[in-house]
């Protein structure tokens, strides 16, 4: 079965990302292996090492950075789930991308993000950062911009309306994760 993360890409206290992962994470789970991999679970130091990850072979990260390169590498695909702050991604989560050496090379990723533009800018500051990883971000994308809290409970059900609405972000999510399990698929079979 095709495996996938889906990564709360906000740390904060009171924070809406992980109500909005825990959406994307139903749908995704309707037809692949889904783990959601939660940051705060992944405490890391800022990327502190003496050399860049992808050119350093004799690498010893330390074991709170061990412990991420070691789950990121289980799987097949990735939706990076993602704030807007200050017109980029949140700081927690691209330091979780500098971290990586090859655990995402060759793998598909899809975004959603939030935030009072829909995250519009954290997309794109994820679309230039992630070739830098070798990962292939998928052109689909999720720009949520119904306001997390009200729009999502805690179980992480999206409100009746928003479900039924015609290129609503019900819709959205359904596309982008199809298209993420197409890519997940064949990029697994090409990487034997
Ligand atoms: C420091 C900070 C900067 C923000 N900058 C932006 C921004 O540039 N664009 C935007 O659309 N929303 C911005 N927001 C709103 C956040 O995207 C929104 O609060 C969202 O809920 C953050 O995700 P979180 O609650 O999971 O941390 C900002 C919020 C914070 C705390």
């Amino acid at each position: 079965m095709t495996k996938i993360a889906v990564v709360v890409g906000s740390t904060r206290e009171g924070r809406m990302t992980d109500k909005l992962a825990k959406w994307v994470a139903g749908e995704v789970g309707k037809e692949s292996e889904v783990e959601v991999l939660d940051l705060r679970d992944y405490p890391m130091p800022f990327f502190d090492e003496p050399a860049s990850p992808r050119y350093n072979p004799n690498r010893t990260p330390v074991p709170e950075v061990k412990k991420w390169l070691d789950k990121v590498g289980e799987f097949d695909g990735y939706v990076l789930v993602t704030p807007e702050y200050n017109r980029s991604t949140s700081a927690v989560l691209k330091n979780a991308l500098d971290v990586l050496d090859y655990q995402m090379e060759q793998k598909p990723v899809a975004l959603v993000a939030h935030g009072s533009t829909g995250g519009a800018q954290a997309v794109a500051t994820l679309r230039v950062a992630l070739p830098g990883v070798g990962a292939i971000s998928i052109p689909q994308a999720l720009f949520f911009s119904d306001g997390v809290g009200d729009a999502i409970d805690e179980a992480g059900v999206l409100k009746a309306e928003l479900e039924a609405k015609p290129y609503g972000p019900a819709a959205n999510l359904k596309a982008a994760v199809g298209a993420l399990k197409w890519y997940a698929d064949a990029l697994k079979t090409a990487r034997k």
